[in-house]
């Protein structure tokens, strides 16, 4: 099988927790390689637009102001069925539903601050990778 890109934020619920690292070992044991990785603090717009798809739903405002309230590490993961192994490994939405060893489940607060957000198809994974890095800063 093909390798499969897909795109990771650390949420600032956890990167204000200092589980910046604990979050890419669970990534990298599971075989995917972290082949871009920055940074940054994002404004409630720009977290705002990365969300648009959201921007009916009740939780939009909240989403955007906790995703803006402090610093994200931005991935891009690398691996055999990317997506889905990423997904796997994060766990459910809602910690409360997430399996035991998941990423979630040891670490998310709440629904909302839930520490970690995947790409869930191909589709959204090239935009939101595209969003965040240009062609150069992927290094595989
Ligand atoms: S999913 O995976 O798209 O089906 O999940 P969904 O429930 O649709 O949630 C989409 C994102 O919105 C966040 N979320 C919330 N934020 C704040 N408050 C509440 N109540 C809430 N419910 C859902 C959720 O963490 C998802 O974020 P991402 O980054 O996409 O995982």
């Amino acid at each position: 099988m093909a390798l499969e890109r897909t795109f990771s934020i650390i949420k600032p619920d956890a990167t204000k927790r200092n589980l910046t690292g604990a979050i890419a070992k669970k990534f990298e044991d599971a075989g995917l390689r972290i082949v871009a990785s920055k940074r940054i603090h994002l404004s409630k717009a720009q977290a705002g637009e990365f969300y648009k798809v959201h921007a009916e739903r009740p939780f939009y405002d909240e989403l955007c102001e906790f995703m803006a309230s402090a610093p994200i590490v931005c991935q891009v993961l690398e691996g055999e069925n990317a997506i889905a192994k990423n997904r796997e490994v994060m766990g459910a939405t809602n910690p409360a539903d997430a399996e035991a060893g998941t990423i979630r489940a040891e670490f998310a607060e709440s629904v909302g601050e839930n520490s970690v957000h995947g790409s869930d198809a191909p589709e959204t994974a090239a935009e939101e990778i595209a969003y965040f890095f240009s062609g150069l800063e992927l290094v595989g």
